[in-house]
Parts: C-alpha cells; structure tokens; sequence
C-alpha cells in the first residue's frame, strides 16, 4: 500500500473478529516499532504481547478499579471518566495486546514519551497496511502500576497499549480541523 493511503485509511478499530493473528506478523509490527526514531536514539521501550488470560485478566483489573474508584483528579483534567469500561472490553474483543512499557527515569520523560508515540505510530500504519486493526490506549494508565506488577514489569512504567485484531468493523474517518486551523505560515 502507498505510505499515503496507508496514513489515510487507519482508524481506531473498536470491533475486531475472533481470529489470531500470526507470530510472524506480530515480530513485523514490532520490527516496525523497533526502527522507529527515539530522542537520543535512547530507545527506551519495551512490548510485551498478551494474548488471551493474561489479556483479560488487564482488562478486569481495568474494570474492577473503574467500578470502585471515586472521580480522580486525573480523570478530571482528561474527562476519561466514562472511557475506561469500554476501552477495556474492546482490549477483551480484541486477540493481541501489545502494553508499552519504559523505565522509570525522570530526566528524560518528555523525550522518552514522545518517542514511544512515534513507534506506536508505526505499529498502527504498519498494522493498517497488512490489513489489521489497531487501537492506541491510554485507558491503561490509571492501573499502570497493576497491569506492570501483573506482567512481572513491577520496575517500568507502562506508558501505553495498542489493541491488534483483524477489523469487524469499517469506520468513517473521524472528524478533523481543517489544514488552515492547524497551519500558520510566519
Ligand atoms: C495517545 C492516544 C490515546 C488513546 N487512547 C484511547 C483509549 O484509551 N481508548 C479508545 O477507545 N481510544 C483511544 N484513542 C483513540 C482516539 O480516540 C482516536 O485516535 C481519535 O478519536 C481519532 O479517531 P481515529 O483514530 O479513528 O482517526 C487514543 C488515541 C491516542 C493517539
């Protein structure tokens, strides 16, 4: 596929079929993550695919916290209030999780996080362009400290998720501005 209708027909994909995708594609999407550019060219990730219990097992830790938890400061600023529960279930309906993990390190947070959006990135083009689905999370990180003890990370910070299946579902492109909202010429 051209780079361009690559970048133009991903979506976040909320519906996936129950159908598993192969090792050898999975080792592809990472490769993709992996020569992803990185501040300092630090490479500070790590992936770890889930499939399965373990999967579902993050998903409930998601859904048991969001039925006990009072509204937090956090859910405020990002009014994620009502997300968590269903983010969760589509992790549920979809057959790999990928969690995104990086060391705790507080000098370089910003450019370590900004770098991890990139290869992100590159795993949902990479994904489009093989014909799967994919879904960025960020849901995961009110129980980030949960899911990374769960997957013996208790030492890194799990930054992100990204939900992988073949689509069941074909969705419009979502509403964007316009060039000349986003584009100043000085
Ligand atoms: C950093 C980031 C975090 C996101 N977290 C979630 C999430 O937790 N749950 C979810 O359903 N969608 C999540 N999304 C998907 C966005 O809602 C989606 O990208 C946006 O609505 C535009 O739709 P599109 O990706 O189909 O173009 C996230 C996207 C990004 C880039």
């Amino acid at each position: 596929m051209e780079l361009k209708e690559t970048i133009k027909k991903r979506r976040s994909i909320r519906k996936f079929k129950n159908t598993d995708i192969s090792k050898e594609i999975i080792e592809d999407l990472i490769e993709c993550a992996r020569i992803a550019p990185s501040a300092k060219n630090r490479q500070n990730w790590k992936f770890l695919i889930v499939k399965e219990n373990t999967k579902n097992e993050i998903a409930d830790i998601m859904l048991e916290k969001e039925k006990k938890s009072k509204v937090s400061l956090e859910r405020k600023i990002y009014n994620a209030n009502s997300s968590v529960k269903a983010t969760a279930n589509i992790m549920k309906e979809a057959p790999i999780l990928i969690l995104v993990l990086k060391q705790y390190e507080n000098n370089w947070t910003i450019g370590d996080s900004l770098s991890i959006g990139g290869a992100i990135e590159h795993i949902c083009l990479r994904a489009t362009d093989l014909g799967l689905g994919s879904l960025w999370i960020r849901d995961i990180v009110y129980t980030q400290k949960e899911i990374a003890e769960l997957v013996g990370h208790k030492d890194m910070e799990l930054i992100s998720a990204i939900s992988i299946g073949y689509p069941n579902e074909n969705p419009r492109q979502r509403p964007r501005k316009k060039l000349n909202e986003i584009l100043e010429w000085l």
